[in-house]
């Protein structure tokens, strides 16, 4: 069985189809990316996963068990986890209260443990901040921890939300544009940092524009366009792919064949590319005050 399952999903936001019959499966600690031009449904699907978003149809299981009208609390307490897009870290917090945040998910406390102050509570809280440090160790973190989150740098920031998810000890990571904005060297860590998620036991959902990421590190990928699945294969049949190479890349095989790892295909070698598609989730109505949940 798949760890996670997606068959025929379809959504839409009014007359748009933004999700038009998305089928694809991730196994145990497997890594998947789903790529595709900016606005092709990408982020959606992740906030179909997650909860945020209803789909109009389809089904979405997880070890078999579905998903379907669950809230987002529900389905991250079943072991998944995500980054955003648009970084999502509480600005005024510090760094580690940030990642405390994540393991208080499966820490036991009860509002009268924490009320009273009793040694159950100071106990638990003892080994949040433990398990916050260990996973900024994990992600590599170099900034000041005692900071405010908002103070880092973007890269760090980053890293950050990874060490957030992680602190929830899920067993699906969906990661949303994780190299987006990042240096030639944070890429290359960020491709080691990946590695060493799956070897912990963790399947990740990867979407990301710089080719050279994806073709490297993932099994398979799963390519969208305007809400469509074109392709789902291993990467070097999907780089091959004529309906990929002219959807996604405009027709210049060469674009996709040339890409090294750590490389970003160049912005306007990509079809329907455009700057303001961020897909955040922040801007739907049937997004709720979970975001942080
Ligand atoms: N909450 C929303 N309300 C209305 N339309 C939305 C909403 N979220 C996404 N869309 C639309 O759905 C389509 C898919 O958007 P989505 O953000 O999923 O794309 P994406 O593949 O993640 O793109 P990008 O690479 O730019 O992040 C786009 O046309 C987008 O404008
Ligand atoms: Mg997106």
């Amino acid at each position: 069985m798949s760890l996670l399952s997606v068959a025929d999903l379809r959504l839409s936001f009014g007359g748009l189809v933004a999700i038009d019959g998305l089928s694809f499966s991730v196994g145990e600690a497997e890594i998947v990316s789903v790529i595709g031009p900016n606005g092709a449904g990408k982020t959606s699907a992740f906030n179909c996963v997650t909860g945020f978003y209803r789909p109009a149809s389809g089904r979405i299981t997880l070890r078999g068990r579905d998903l379907s009208g669950l809230r987002p609390s529900a389905i991250a307490g079943l072991g998944v986890a995500r980054t955003f897009q648009n970084l999502r870290l509480f600005g005024e917090l510090s760094v580690l209260d940030n990642v405390r945040a994540g393991s208080h998910l499966w820490l036991r406390q009860s509002v009268l443990d924490a009320l009273l102050h009793t040694p159950r509570y100071r106990r638990s809280e003892r080994e949040c901040t433990e398990q916050a440090h260990h996973w900024l160790d994990f992600v590599g973190l170099r900034g000041d921890r005692y900071g405010q989150a908002r103070a880092l740098p973007y890269g760090e920031q980053r890293r950050t939300e990874i060490a957030r998810a992680l602190a929830r000890r899920p067993d699906l990571l969906l990661l949303d544009e994780p190299a987006a904005g990042l240096n030639h060297g944070e890429k290359a860590e960020m491709l080691d940092l990946i590695r060493r998620i799956q070897a912990l036991g963790v399947a990740i959902v990867l979407i990301e524009h710089d080719m050279g990421l994806v073709m490297e590190v993932s099994e398979r990928v799963v390519v969208l366009n305007f809400g469509r699945e074109i392709a789902d294969g291993r990467p070097e049949d999907v780089r091959r792919d004529p309906a990929v190479i002219e959807a996604y890349l405009g027709g210049d095989p060469a674009v996709l064949e040339e890409t090294a790892p750590g490389e970003t295909v160049p912005e306007e070698k990509i079809a329907g590319q455009d700057s303001t598609g961020q897909g955040d989730p922040g801007k739907a109505d049937s997004a709720g005050s979970d975001a942080h949940a």
